[in-house]
């Protein structure tokens, strides 16, 4: 199945001392999501933020917050960010022991589920958990911080997913060096969701920074 290319940047590039107008700023400038970066500084070597500041920031947008959840464990925190406002709730495959359980735990929340693969794990991991997915994402960096180099083996892995999801109405969601440059050979091999952090809150004006991120066809 084809999805249209949605563009979700990242706030962890953004003025954390302004949090919620740049969720409003990035919302105004046509994001189709907000991209909410959770990291624990276990599962990777930094911290961000908790449910409070997801429950903080609803009120500036109206547009779908997409959760990526860089904890471990993840599972007694799922409520929360679910409870707090997020739509969406992507996790890591290598984050959680049963990851089925935890797919179907945020499913039965209400909310999308989605599972992310570092960019040393094969696609291999996600074969039978493919029924109970709404989206896959494929890091392009080793997650923990903004700013990074994309990694090219992303979009070989992109185009076997793609392949492997079949007819089923899943997403291939991409994170980590997306620019102008990247965003149309991810796009080419499947991707239709973009998340970006540096390019967008880096490059302001944001709506022109997120309008170079879409696809010109
Ligand atoms: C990295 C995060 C990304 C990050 C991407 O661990 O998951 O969402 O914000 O930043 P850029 O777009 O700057 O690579
Ligand atoms: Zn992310």
């Amino acid at each position: 199945m084809n999805h249209d290319v949605v563009i979700a940047p990242s706030i962890l590039s953004a003025d954390f001392s302004r949090i919620g107008e740049e969720v409003r700023a990035v919302d105004e400038a046509g994001a189709d999501w907000i991209h909410l970066d959770v990291m624990d500084g276990h599962f990777v070597p930094n911290i961000t933020f908790g449910p409070d500041i997801v429950r903080a920031i609803r009120k500036y947008s109206a547009k779908c917050f997409d959760a990526h959840l860089m904890i471990s464990p993840v599972d007694p925190f799922l409520e929360g960010f679910a409870k707090a406002g997020a739509d969406r709730i992507t996790v890591h495959a290598e984050a959680t022991t049963h990851l089925d359980r935890t797919l179907q735990a945020i499913r039965a929340l209400g909310v999308k589920a989605g599972v992310s693969l570092n960019p040393a794990t094969s696609e291999h991991d996600i074969a039978y958990v493919l029924d109970y997915v709404d989206l896959v994402l494929v890091m392009t960096v080793n997650p923990g911080f903004g700013g990074q180099k994309f990694i090219h083996a992303g979009v070989e892995k992109i185009r076997r997913i793609k392949a492997m999801i079949g007819d089923r109405d899943i997403r291939i969601q991409v994170d980590g060096g997306i620019t102008p440059e990247t965003a149309p050979l991810v796009i080419e091999a499947g991707a239709s969701s973009l998340v970006a952090g540096s390019a967008v809150f880096g490059r302001p004006p944001y709506a022109e920074a997120i309008a170079a991120l879409r696809p010109t066809r």
